[in-house]
């Protein structure tokens, strides 16, 4: 057992615990809250919290930006007018892995989503322009869409965590599983992960009988999959590769076929959809190759004199910005989850509530705590059959983080405002008005699919 307890605690006496303040208020509690709290200390490594609470935070990825280029396998974005047969190729491909019912989906849902502040899980935020769909439903829509032209079902395994998983399942049942067939939704929870006090590594009360946590990040993924026995589903299923992406981003082509087709074609066991970026000072992860490798480096560990130079064509030496849109092997996920011992966590400063020694909670302003959280992309150097395709990001990347500015709703409307504006225009459409328009995943995904509403399956 992880963090045993030495002695029984009794009514009146709390437990022996190298953290003891951890039991201040437990005159106060409940027996049911006593036990509560003691199964939940028990249940953390506190050796591991300890050691990560000391971790340097990962000061080679300076070094690392320093040897690393841009990755090698690489499709531009332009294919599609460069070469459209290959183009056709891949999309062909990709339809053709679909119809074989070898695709699964897997959508990231478990974020707090502290930034934007709104008090249910970000994938119920009403972001439709005109019809204010959720997040969760202009999703589900494209997965059904993309499911109704391949004429088979696509699973969609939905990562939840304690702090969204009751009301995503609730949200699903209540909509209908928009239109998507109950048997193919599987819903799994992500693990948890204590929050300490920055300078003494002691865990924090959320409540005076819990100890504060928050979902374990975005690479917790493998490890929950695991638990849930999804790779066994996966494997009855048929299911060869596993198309993932993250609630925030509606305009993410989910289970986009060239995509697919690309990745079969390359043989690779990763892929990872890139914008180009062109503002050094943007704030946004780099897909970069090391030692053969792909790997993302965060733009906080890229050096600005790294981040600023430039290439023989003038455009950035380090552009390719990872938009957090994956299409991996099952088999691949499976070996990482099982032989590589799961992913690192990565050690962050944030503002974190805790009941104070007076049983108050404090709700600081600035950074107190450390969150320990997996990252998804740190998968990616266990390979060395890794592709990237460059997509334009005006298409497919506009993802709803903050309450206000950059990215915050007005910012993904208007977006996505403009975006099907755009279709509408190059089909004819002439009116200069900027009049509130949305175009749903049922009538069209794409713009070639607007404009040729009869881009077949290939089946
Ligand atoms: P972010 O890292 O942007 O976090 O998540 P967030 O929770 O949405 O927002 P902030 O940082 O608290 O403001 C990117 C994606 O990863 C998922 C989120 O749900 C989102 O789809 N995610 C993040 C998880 O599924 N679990 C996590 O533990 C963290």
């Amino acid at each position: 057992m992880p963090g045993t307890l030495p002695h029984t605690p009794t009514a009146d006496l709390p437990p022996d615990s190298p953290q003891p303040h951890l039991f201040r208020f437990w005159s106060s509690l409940s027996d049911d809250e006593k036990r509560a709290l003691v199964a939940q200390v028990e249940s953390i490594n506190l050796n591991e919290i300890g050691t990560l609470w000391q971790s340097a935070p990962a000061e080679s990825d300076a070094a690392l930006a320093d040897k690393a280029s841009a990755p090698s396998s690489l499709i531009p974005a332009t294919i599609r007018t460069d070469d459209p047969q290959r183009f056709a190729q891949a999309e062909a491909t990709g339809w053709q892995a679909l119809a074989e019912g070898r695709v699964g989906a897997i959508l990231v849902a478990g974020g707090e989503g502290t930034r934007l502040g709104f008090p249910h899980p970000k994938g119920q935020y009403p972001i439709g322009p005109v019809s204010k769909k959720s997040l969760f439903q202009w999703l589900a829509e494209q997965l059904l869409a993309v499911s109704q032209r391949a004429g088979v079902p696509i699973p969609y395994y939905i990562m939840t965590s304690d702090a969204t998983h009751e009301e995503t399942v609730a949200f699903f049942r209540e909509h209908h599983y928009f239109g998507l067939n109950a048997d193919h939704v599987r819903f799994f929870r992500q693990g948890n992960m204590p929050a300490v006090d920055q300078k003494s590594g002691h865990l924090l009360l959320g409540e005076k009988h819990r100890v504060a946590v928050s979902p374990d990040g975005h690479g917790g993924l493998l490890a929950a999959f695991d638990r849930a026995g999804l790779f066994d589903d996966v494997l009855q299923r048929g299911v060869e590769y596993l198309f993932y992406h993250q609630v925030d981003n509606p305009l993410a082509r989910v289970c986009d076929p060239a995509f697919i087709g690309f990745h079969r074609l390359h043989n690779a066991e990763v892929s990872t959809k890139i914008v180009a970026k062109e503002d050094p000072a943007e704030k946004v992860g780099l897909l970069v190759e090391v030692d053969g490798r792909h790997r993302i480096i965060e733009y906080i560990d890229v050096p600005p004199h790294i981040a600023q130079q430039t290439d023989q064509s003038g455009k950035l030496r380090l552009r390719c910005g990872n938009i957090a849109v994956h299409l991996f092997n099952a088999t691949f996920l499976q070996r990482v989850a099982r032989e590589n011992g799961g992913l690192p966590y990565h050690r962050s400063s944030k503002p974190v509530p805790y009941v104070d020694e007076s049983g108050t909670l404090a709700q600081p302003t600035s950074s107190n705590a450390f969150k320990f959280e997996k990252f998804i992309f740190d998968i990616l150097p266990a390979t060395e059959r890794a592709l990237a395709m460059e997509i334009v990001r005006d298409d497919e990347f506009v993802p709803l983080k903050n309450r206000e500015g950059q990215f915050s709703p007005d910012h993904v409307r208007s977006a996505m405002r403009q975006l099907h504006t755009r279709w509408l225009r190059n089909a004819g459409w002439t009116t200069e008005q900027e009049l509130p328009v949305e175009i749903p995943p049922a009538a069209a995904l794409c713009e070639a699919d607007f404009l040729n509403p009869r881009v077949p399956p290939a089946r």
